[in-house]
């Protein structure tokens, strides 16, 4: 659909001149921003809400039951954590969109850093009874980027893997080189994701409407935070999933290869490609 403005000036007597003007980039926009606002409205009413009802409950006076009044403090932090989790998320996607954001470029061992995230996310694969299994293979080139960057796409690929697959599941996380790039798949047996919503779960604030997906806490930020972070690297991300079967996910970004020294110090702006 389309929209037009149209504004009439009188010339003389009967005649007029219409000036139409196609304005459905500004109505575009400005439904994004709506959305925007109402998406992020929404999100941060539920733990607002919360820390309102605790701390007015504490500040009664009338539990004096130890454990009560720790359990309200706990909420009152966890919701808090939360609150500031989703603001640096939607500040961070939001840079990154509009290409304020700025790669802090180094020479990162994919390895290691894979190593480092799986242990970090083997508690919520226990939790679920999840086989988290990394393969690495013996070598494999660095890559060029932002190592808390690429760390955050690691953990929310590996953490949305065990988040959407039931217990007892399986996740394979993989890595190897290939014509000057590294890919990086994560695989799950988890609940999939429809062919129509494969596309669309890569915009920020999407969930899958789907009532497992709605069960587990989360805001929509995660993969849009991925693409935005991938595509700055000059890399790409990619799903492919069959519903009821699982998921993978693969990551691939420009590897440092052997002919470096010849690139070394080119290509290493924090500009969005
Ligand atoms: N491995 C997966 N298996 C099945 N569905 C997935 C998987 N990863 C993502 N999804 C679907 O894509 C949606 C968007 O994922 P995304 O990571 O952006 O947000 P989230 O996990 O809901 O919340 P957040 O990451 O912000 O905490 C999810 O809500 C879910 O519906
Ligand atoms: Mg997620």
């Amino acid at each position: 659909m389309r929209f037009w403005q149209a504004a009439g000036a009188g010339v003389s007597g009967s005649e007029h001149i219409l000036f139409v003007q196609d304005v459905t980039q500004s109505k575009e926009a400005e439904k994004a921003r709506d959305q925007f606002l109402y998406h992020v409205t929404h999100e941060l009413r539920t733990p607002l809400t919360n820390i309102r009802a605790y701390a007015e409950t504490l500040s009664q006076g009338v539990i004096d039951d130890e454990q009560t009044i720790r359990e309200c403090y706990n909420v009152i932090m966890g919701e808090t954590r939360r609150l500031n989790q989703l603001v640096e998320d939607i500040l961070n996607v939001s840079q990154m969109e509009v290409g304020s954001a700025r790669l802090d470029v180094g020479e990162v061992p994919m390895d290691d850093m894979l190593r480092k995230v799986v242990q970090d996310m083997q508690g919520n694969a226990d939790g679920k009874q999840i086989d988290l299994v990394l393969s690495l293979p013996a070598k494999l080139p660095k890559v060029r980027g932002d190592r808390d960057r690429l760390a955050v796409v690691l953990t929310n690929l590996i953490g949305n893997a065990i988040k959407y697959t039931p217990q007892a599941g399986r996740v394979d996380v993989s890595c190897s080189a290939e014509n000057e790039r590294v890919r990086i798949t994560v695989t799950d047996t988890g609940i999939g994701i429809a062919p129509e919503a494969q596309e669309k779960i890569f915009e920020k604030f999407y969930r899958v409407d789907d009532s497992r997906v709605a069960k587990i806490p989360g805001t929509g930020l995660g993969l849009a935070i991925v693409r935005e972070t991938v595509r700055m690297h000059g890399g790409a991300v990619f799903v492919a999933s069959t519903p009821g079967k699982g998921s993978t996910f693969t990551v691939l970004l420009p590897a440092i290869g052997l002919d470096e020294s010849a690139r070394r110090g080119a290509g290493t702006t924090g500009e969005r490609k």
